[in-house]
Order: structure tokens, then C-alpha cells, then sequence
């Protein structure tokens, strides 16, 4: 069978690169004579690996040394849990930017540890913009202030040059669904976090960038395996962490550094969305759904309007090799993810389907 284009929100498309490389070393990797899943955590070979998957990172995001990489598991929903109980220490209150549901989520379980408000929130709207903070937004002696980078439901982001201004107070983000696009200024952070399922790997690890000098006062309650600084002090090798996927992980953090890093990624990214979003501004069938300003790099939702119609959409695009446009089941119509790993062959192609489709549905449509 050929491969799709996939344009799941993840887990998401690999690039094929990677896929076949771990495919040539399943069976022997680095003339060990066995797969890195049957490796021991504690072996020199896999201890090879987590470090260069470190550095590469480091490198790639450009992440000062007083920051602490860790390669933990339980997925970001996680990190919801593990945020407050790490962090909320000192006046045990935080403040969270309500984006959409990833946000939404994350509020609702720092709710049960502590002192936690709506700073903002875009849901009046059905969070198709970023609300606009400044420092009065946040409490002063609040513990962090938490924002979902890139809302992989709604197709929303912060810009890298517009994340709130927080003063003092650390500032938190989820980037799940954009580590890796585009650049970011890491030092602007207290921690950033991401599972790997969409920009980095296969689901299973999930990278948190922490400063280390935030590490170390957390509550007393906190479970051994969400306690930062026990991950950070063992090198996230407390107990077995997620070999396979930190192995695969390393091979896409290589084949970006082969690409030219986050800034040639950011270029492509930009070419790929423009593509879509310039086709949606002038389609007569195609509607995009967010303020053009604060429009998603990764995540593109899109309508028709018309339920039948897009599901017809979604159906023919599959046969076409076009596949997982469904939006998410909240939202309706349609999602394009066009994750780092979406080749300009995958959304230029996905844009001719879309014209012929609107060539066929809107009388007296020349879209070309
Ligand atoms: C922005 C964001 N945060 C958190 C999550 C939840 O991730 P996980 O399934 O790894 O817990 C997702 C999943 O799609 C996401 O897009």
C-alpha cells in the first residue's frame, strides 16, 4: 500500500526518513545484536541515546544550561497534575489563560491543589482568537501564570514574540502541538512541556524544559513519579522511562538538525499553512474558523457549513489518500494538522482536492 498523507492531530505522520531507520535497526541496533526495546535503561548503548537526544534538543531549541530536559511518561494530561503539586508552593495561587479544552483541562485539575482564577479566557467566542493580557491581568504574588501554547482543537497560537508579559511571575506553556515549528525564546519560561505524538515521536514520552532553579519545593504530597526534581536528580532514569519512544525521538531531533533546524522548519511550516490559509481566504465553499492574527501553524480547522457536505468532503479525501481531516468531535467540520513531518506535496495537494471539490459544489467556481 502507499502511504497517506496523514493530517491527524496526532499521534501525527513521522517523517519517512525516520521510520525507516528504525526499521533497518530493529533487529540490531549499533551491532549490540538486539532492538533498542529490548535494551536495559542502565545500559551504556541506551544511556548514549538519552544523552544525545538531550543535547540535540538543547541545541535545536537553543535552551540555556540552567534549564533541566526530562523525558518523563504519562502523556501532557499528566503534566496537570504534576504542574500544580511541583509549583504551586508559595502563595499556592496560579493563574491560567483559558484557551480551549487542552487549557480548560489543565485548569479544572490544578483546581483541586490550590488557589487558581481565569486570567483570560477565549470561550466566549468558541476560542477562535488569544485573548490580550498585560501584567495587571495577572495576581502579583501568584506562583506561575500557565498558558496553552497551540491549541490543537481550535487551530489557535501564541506567537513565539507574543506570549504574556508576566513580569516576575513564571510563565508555563503547553506546546504540545508546536514544540519544534517554529523558534521560541526558552529563557522567557519558567517550564515548557510536550508530549511527543505530534512534532516529536511516537505517544509515550513526554518532554517537560524546566528551570532548574524552580525545582525542589514541591508539595509534600507529591507522588514520587511526578516529582521533578527526583526525574531531573536521576537523569529522568528514576525507574524504566519510555526507551523505544525516546530512541525515536532522538532519530527526529538528527533528521531536523539534517534539515536545518527550527528556523528551515519554521520557514517550511509558514510556506505550508500560508498555502491553506490563503487558499480559505478566497474559497467560495472553504471557510477558515479563527482571527487571521492568531491563526495555528500546525492545526488548520476549516468549514463548509453544511454537515452533509462535509462529511461527503471528508469521505472523498480518503479515497484521494487524504487522511484524518475530521475535525475534532467538539468542533465539527474539518482539521488539517500539518505537523513539521507534512511534506508541501501533502497540503498542495490537499488544497487541489479542495479546489475540485468547490469546482464541483459552487456553481460557476474557476478556481484555478
Ligand atoms: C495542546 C495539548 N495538550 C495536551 C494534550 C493531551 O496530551 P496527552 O494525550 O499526551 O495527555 C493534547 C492532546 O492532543 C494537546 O493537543
Amino acid at each position: 500500500m502507499n502511504r497517506v498523507y496523514n493530517f491527524s492531530a496526532g499521534p501525527s505522520a513521522l517523517p519517512e526518513d525516520v521510520l525507516q531507520k528504525a526499521a533497518d535497526e530493529m533487529l540490531n541496533y549499533n551491532d549490540t545484536g538486539m532492538s533498542v526495546m529490548e535494551m536495559s535503561h542502565r545500559s551504556a548503548d541506551f544511556k548514549d541515546i538519552l544523552t544525545k537526544a538531550k543535547d540535540d534538543l538543547r541545541e535545536l531549541m537553543n535552551i540555556p544550561e540552567d534549564y533541566e530536559i526530562l523525558f518523563l511518561q504519562g502523556g501532557a494530561s499528566t503534566q496537570f497534575a504534576a504542574i500544580p503539586l511541583n509549583f504551586m508552593n508559595g502563595s499556592g495561587k496560579a493563574d491560567y489563560i483559558i484557551t480551549g479544552q487542552w487549557a480548560k483541562k489543565a485548569f479544572e485539575e490544578a483546581k483541586k491543589y490550590g488557589d487558581v482564577v481565569e486570567a483570560a479566557s477565549s470561550a466566549d467566542k468558541n476560542y477562535t482568537y488569544i485573548p490580550i493580557t498585560d501584567r495587571n491581568s495577572f495576581r502579583e504574588d501568584a506562583d506561575y501564570v500557565y498558558v496553552t501554547g497551540n491549541n490543537t482543537i481550535y487551530g489557535t497560537r501564541f506567537r513565539p514574540e507574543s506570549y504574556p508579559d508576566t513580569g516576575d511571575i513564571p510563565l508555563f506553556a503547553d506546546i504540545s502541538s508546536s514544540i519544534l515549528s517554529e523558534p521560541i525564546d526558552v529563557s522567557k519560561f519558567g517550564l515548557l512541556y510536550a508530549g511527543a505524538q505530534k512534532n516529536m515521536g511516537p505517544a509515550g514520552v513526554t518532554v517537560v524544559i524546566v528551570r532548574k532553579d524552580l525545582l525542589g519545593k514541591q508539595r509534600d504530597i507529591t507522588p514520587t513519579m511526578l516529582n521533578y526534581k527526583i526525574m531531573a536528580d536521576n537523569d529522568s532514569l528514576y525507574n524504566t522511562p519510555p526507551t523505544y519512544g525516546i530512541y525515536v525521538l532522538g532519530l527526529v531531533l538528527e533528521h531536523l538538525k539534517e534539515l536545518g533546524g527550527i528556523e528551515a522548519m519554521k520557514e517550511l511550516n509558514e510556506k505550508k499553512a500560508g498555502l491553506l490559509y490563503d487558499y480559505l481566504d478566497h474559497s467560495k465553499l472553504f471557510k477558515g474558523t479563527v482571527v487571521p492574527k492568531d491563526r495555528s501553524l500546525m492545526n488548520v480547522p476549516f468549514v463548509i457549513g453544511d454537515k452533509d457536505l462535509e462529511e461527503e468532503f471528508v469521505k472523498k479525501a480518503e479515497k484521494r489518500g487524504l487522511v484524518n481531516l475530521k475535525g475534532h468531535r467538539t468542533v465539527g467540520g474539518m482539521r488539517a494538522s500539518i505537523y513539521n513531518a507534512m511534506p508541501l506535496e501533502g497540503v498542495k495537494a490537499l488544497v487541489d482536492f479542495m479546489k475540485e471539490f468547490e469546482e464541483e459544489h459552487v456553481q460557476g467556481t474557476d478556481t484555478k
